[in-house]
């Protein structure tokens, strides 16, 4: 497995287009109760802008986007809403994997799915596995993931593939290989629509140096030109990770002679 550099530990290198985007698809509720429809209506809805991202995404030379379709916390919504977007989430990776291999796009899911019914643990499996080498693209779908509970596997596994681990030896990098994402390089781009400002248990460990940006755009709206938008306010951040912004300036005059 590749081992991607940690933010924290070096200085990653910053790409102009984000290499990695995480989003929280924020605001399909509302979106439904402004056009007075029940709210998994705006689920459904929801599922087309995932399809525009996706294509945009792979279109634009992105390489990892990661999305958060259901957190450990939303389990906690109406039940009725809960099987409707496990009806759903099951749907669209029947009718979307074999587009996914069309187009190159591999499929990963991160989270406990052992929650799920063993039809969607199932299609999972065969999902991944049908998209398992394709290259342009690595799609990752975040479904009863929380961030604590990434940090916390992560935890059990190291000390149970090192028993004899003493306190002072736990490191990033023995803890690293066992984050639910260690197969991608940390996001250089998180988006939140819908307003809110938070992040919502998502990947807490791998946000660490994340470009955040926030939109009061539902998601069921985000399109190609809300994703532009946002890659446009990437390109103006300065991404100094900890150093200071002559540091950056004279590391690009030193590149350039
Ligand atoms: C996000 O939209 C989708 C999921 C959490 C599954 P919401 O359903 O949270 O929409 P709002 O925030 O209520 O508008
Ligand atoms: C975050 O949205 C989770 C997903 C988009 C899957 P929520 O709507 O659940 O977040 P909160 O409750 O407003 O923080
Ligand atoms: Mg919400």
């Amino acid at each position: 497995m590749t081992i991607h550099p940690s933010s924290t530990l070096t200085v990653p290198q910053a790409s102009a287009i984000p290499r990695h985007i995480a989003i929280i698809m924020d605001g399909n509720g509302r979106w439904a109760r402004n056009r007075l429809l029940p709210r998994v209506a705006g689920h459904a809805e929801g599922l087309d802008a995932v399809r525009k991202i996706v294509e945009e995404c792979r279109r634009i030379g992105v390489e990892y986007l990661t999305v958060f379709a259901f957190s450990s916390e939303n389990w906690r919504r109406p039940p009725e809403e809960v099987s409707f977007l496990m009806k759903l989430f099951l749907k669209s990776l029947k009718g979307e994997v074999s587009k996914l291999a069309e187009n190159d796009i591999s499929l990963r899911l991160i989270g406990d799915i052992s929650r799920f019914d063993s039809s969607i643990q199932e299609m999972v499996q065969f999902s991944e596995q049908k998209t398992a080498g394709c290259k342009s693209l690595t799609f990752t779908v975040a479904a009863n993931y929380g961030g604590r509970w990434d940090i916390l596997q992560a935890m059990r596994q190291c000390l149970a593939a090192n028993p004899n681990l003493q306190p002072e030896q736990v490191t990033e990098e023995l803890l690293q290989p066992h984050l639910s994402m260690a197969y991608a390089p940390e996001p250089d781009l998180f988006i939140r629509t819908g307003g809110e400002q938070r992040i919502s248990n998502f990947l807490l460990w791998q946000l660490a140096y994340t470009e955040l940006y926030f939109t009061d755009v539902l998601w069921p709206d985000f399109d190609e030109f809300q994703l532009h938008k946002a890659f446009e306010w990437y390109s103006q951040r300065e991404r100094r990770f900890g150093r200071t912004s002559a540091q950056l300036a004279s590391k690009v005059m030193s590149e350039a002679v």
